[in-house]
């Protein structure tokens, strides 16, 4: 029997698996757990099954001690985790990609057309008891048919997304480390081009890339600028690979139509300016947040969880 310790609530199948081989100890808070309770509630620990919301450092590490073996993320993006720091003590961190592919891709498309069609404001404008009517020109938005989706991050959603975008008869440019499977781009009809390009020639710019070092601010004042006035930039990745002061600027001098976004700089607060603008489109990080995909999720996090404590290969290893 190992101690695995939970960071937070998560679906109870995936605690009664665990539960059938291990002590589970999982915190049961509405809010999250405090950084001093989850230091003192880690020490011991074989297993820690992590939230994006906590921070899994050296100091946690430390903190749970020499026996911990494995990190479960329960999400694909792992920024919340020193990936090295896991290495260096032998510790393997895991994460759950593959099950929240099409839940973000929908959530993505679900912000396009928000944003594209002035959902938003119209839902806005109804809920403010002012009048409104029906008329030629009344909150006219744009089209997607014909129009380019320039995709950065060409990985499982970022693919997902193209998927949607094509369905709607949008033309499909990426930008990506790698190509990506010549047979999915041809019946895609995905075309990869560099960053500057695919910010000069689309319609909608939709970030999917992982965050890091790397691309921390990879759209900042400059890209913004380098994009067409009538484009969106979509952000359902992570909130700092948008410098939001220098998106707010954008949106507010429509340097840019408008913007959807699923994730901010420094969650949970969001950028005061965004706040006053009609065009942005905001939503509290529901990517994956539907029943089955947050099941999901916490399942193969479990899994995981348990192979790693059984000296087996986990399904979805990081380091
Ligand atoms: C959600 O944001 C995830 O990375 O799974
Ligand atoms: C719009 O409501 C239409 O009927 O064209």
């Amino acid at each position: 029997m190992s101690r695995v310790v939970v960071t937070g609530r998560v679906p109870e199948a995936a605690i009664e698996k665990l539960r059938a081989e291990h002590e589970v100890d999982a915190w049961q808070g509405q809010e999250s757990i405090g950084r001093e309770e989850l230091l003192r509630r880690v020490a011991g620990a074989d297993a820690v099954v992590s939230l994006l919301t906590e921070r899994v450092d050296s100091e946690l590490l430390d903190a749970a001690g020499p026996q911990l073996r494995v990190v479960a993320n329960v999400a694909v993006g792992y920024d919340n985790i020193d990936v090295p720091a896991c290495t260096e003590r032998g510790i393997v961190a895991t994460n759950t990609p593959g099950v929240l592919t099409d839940a973000t891709a929908d959530i993505a498309f679900g912000l396009i057309l928000l944003a594209t069609r002035r959902l938003g404001e119209g839902e806005r404008l109804i809920r403010s008891g002012q009048p409104w009517k029906w008329g030629m020109s009344f909150l006219l938005g744009s089209s997607l048919q014909g129009k380019t989706l320039g995709i950065v991050g060409m990985g499982g959603i970022g693919r997902a997304t193209a998927l949607r975008a094509k369905a709607f008869g949008m033309d499909i440019v990426y930008q990506s480390r790698s190509e990506i499977d010549p047979r999915i781009a041809a019946e895609l009809g995905a075309r990869r081009v560099d960053l500057d390009e695919l910010l000069g020639i689309s319609d909608i710019v939709s970030l999917h890339c992982p965050y890091g070092p790397a691309t921390h601010h990879l759209i900042g004042a400059e890209q913004l600028a380098a994009m067409k006035d009538s484009a969106y930039l979509i952000n359902t990745a992570r909130g700092p690979i948008v410098d939001e002061a220098a998106l707010t600027s954008a949106l507010r001098g429509k340097q840019i139509a408008g913007a959807g976004l699923d994730v901010f700089e420094n969650e949970p607060r969001v950028h005061p300016g965004l706040l006053e603008l009609e065009n942005v489109v905001l939503v509290p990080h529901l990517g994956s947040a539907t029943v089955e995909t947050r099941t999901a999720m916490a399942m193969l996090a479990a899994d995981n969880t348990l192979a790693v404590l059984s000296d087996e290969r986990p399904p979805a290893p990081i380091n």
